[in-house]
């Protein structure tokens, strides 16, 4: 008889210094979303986002190329800029040191008196970043893999489920603040075990539950499933497009999901981990220019009320209960065909953030 792979030790979700660690070996080594790119649509327009402790910005340049930079003066380290907007330069609001969109440093007063400065040198420090599928995601490790190594095929997949993705723009943000560990979250969403008994949208909709399972593509996590009752859709699916009868998302490991619902309506999951035992999960919907669509509100507004409030519900229960002292790991419940009620997706997930953490030291009083 071997072991059978249990659940990570609660200290994995609540203890702080563990959450430190995973923001250098997993959050910054990582792909994460930014910003969708209809925020930066016009030269000089910017937009500031926060990913593993560190404010960076996302600026469209001249060339239309754009770039993402610490959001850092190199004079002095004040901050550069905050929210979203439009300029011509980037102007540092202590001692107006100027930045061109490209990075470079144009202008700093009185710097010719100083000897020895050669203003070509200084320059903002850019961060990697990608854009899929209109939005812009970034990674502070300066020798990731392209995201095409993290996620084979993902965005060949999503532009097929997706023809019209670069017409979408989004149209509503739901915000939900979630008492937890962010890996209580993001386990959550990977595992359809729990589905059934909490889900009754989901058990009864047009998902066919016996047909549903999630596999590893890389560091994605892919949904599939067979649908049933698509003639009961509150909403016209027929778009028109290929796939518009079916439903998959595209888990993009750590903090981000895409969602294709019948009638190729994209819906996004993203997650913000703000300390051990909170995170912010944001759920997007878009439509074709960012128009209202009633379709869209109506989706959205359900989904808030039923699959997101459940959810909530057992993520927080499960974060009070990782803090007992009367927990111990089970097993998962990994059934070697897959399926629907197979953890297995929870337990690459655990791999995945023990392969991030176990190469970062633990500082020496906490070292285990
Ligand atoms: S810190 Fe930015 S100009 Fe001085
Ligand atoms: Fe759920």
């Amino acid at each position: 008889m071997t072991d059978p792979i249990r659940s990570l030790e609660a200290r994995f979700y609540t203890d702080p210094q563990v959450f430190r660690v995973e923001v250098e070996g997993v959050l910054s080594q990582t792909w994460q979303f930014a910003c969708h790119l209809s925020d930066l649509a016009e030269i000089g327009s910017y937009a500031s986002f926060e990913i593993a402790g560190e404010s960076l910005f996302a600026i469209r340049g001249r060339d239309q190329k754009i770039r993402v930079f610490y959001n850092v003066c190199q004079h002095r380290a004040h901050q550069l800029v905050s929210g979203a907007g439009i300029t011509r330069v980037i102007v540092c609001p202590y001692h107006a040191w100027t930045y061109e969109l490209t990075g470079e440093l144009r202008a700093a007063p009185n710097i010719r008196a100083v000897e020895g400065v050669d203003t070509f040198d200084i320059c903002l420090t850019e961060v990697r970043a990608e854009e899929f599928l209109g939005f812009l995601f970034v990674n502070l490790d300066p020798n990731a893999a392209p995201m095409e190594e993290w996620f084979p095929n993902a965005r060949a997949e999503l532009e097929e489920w997706l023809p019209h993705w670069k017409d979408l723009k989004p149209l509503e943000w739901v915000e939900i603040p979630e008492n937890c560990n962010w890996k209580v979250s993001v386990e959550n969403y990977s595992e359809c075990y729990h589905c059934a008994l909490n889900h009754p949208t989901f058990a009864n909709g047009v998902i066919k539950p016996e047909t549903y399972d999630i596999q590893p593509q890389g560091r994605c996590l892919r949904h599939t499933t067979q649908c049933q009752g698509l003639e009961d859709m509150t909403y016209d699916i027929q778009s028109g497009y290929a796939h518009h009868d079916a439903y998959s998302s595209w888990f993009l490991w750590p903090m981000f999901s895409f969602q294709v619902y019948p009638g190729n309506v994209l819906n996004t999951y993203h997650w913000r981990a703000v300390d051990a035992d909170h995170v912010v999960v944001w759920r997007g919907w878009y439509s074709v220019g960012g128009v209202e669509d009633l379709k869209i509100r109506q989706l959205a507004a359900q989904d808030r009320a039923t699959t997101v409030e459940e959810d909530i519900h057992l993520v927080e229960s499960v974060q009070r209960g990782l803090g007992s002292r009367g927990y111990r790991p089970g097993p998962l419940v990994i059934d070697p065909c897959g399926g629907v009620n197979s953890e297995h997706p929870v337990m690459h997930l655990q791999r995945w953030m023990r392969e991030g953490i176990d190469g970062v030291p633990f500082s020496a009083d906490n070292n285990q």
